[in-house]
């Protein structure tokens, strides 16, 4: 993948105003609740029968903080998101058995978060870039089920 210098910095500037224990928060926490179907992979998280109790679960921000931080981990190994990402592919892939579709749908989920945080700074140059960077990273998440 090539990566423009306007493309790298439209990802990194964004992510510098990412806040990875609240985005991340909000990000699986609409998962949760837009794509029901994705709580089942989150059994032992406990209560999650409703919005409310999905946003004010513990459980749900503390893993919430987990995945942002590996998106952002991603984004400094831009060059490699693949190989940096391969050994969580493996366990989504042959542990967790998380269907691989479901990567979009967080990858959606946390564009619509980025885009309702930045406002009018969430150009659409910035959105292409996100929409790229998703690809990037959706395709090395589901790179270990192969
Ligand atoms: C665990 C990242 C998408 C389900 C994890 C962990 C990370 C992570 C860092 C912790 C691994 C560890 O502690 O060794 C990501 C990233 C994703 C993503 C970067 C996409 C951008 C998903 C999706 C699902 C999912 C879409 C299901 C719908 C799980 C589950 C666990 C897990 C069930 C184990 C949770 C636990 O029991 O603690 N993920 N993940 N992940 N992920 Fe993902």
């Amino acid at each position: 993948v090539h990566w423009t210098a306007e493309e790298r910095a439209a990802i990194t500037s964004t992510w510098s105003k990412v806040n990875v224990e609240k985005d991340g928060q909000e990000t699986l926490a609409r998962l949760l609740v837009v794509y029901p179907w994705t709580q089942r992979y989150f059994s032992s998280f406990g209560n999650l029968s409703n919005a409310t109790a999905i946003n004010g679960n513990a459980k749900v921000k503390a893993h919430g903080k987990k995945v942002l931080t590996a998106v952002g981990s991603a984004i400094q190994h831009l060059d490699d998101v693949k190989h940096h990402l391969a050994a969580l592919s493996k366990s989504h892939a042959q542990e967790l058995h998380v269907d691989p579709e479901n990567f979009k749908r967080l990858g959606e989920v946390l564009v619509i978060v980025l885009a309702t945080k930045l406002g009018s700074a969430f150009t659409p140059q910035v959105q292409a870039a996100w929409e790229k960077f998703i690809n990037v990273l959706v395709a090395a998440l589901s790179h270990g089920y192969f």
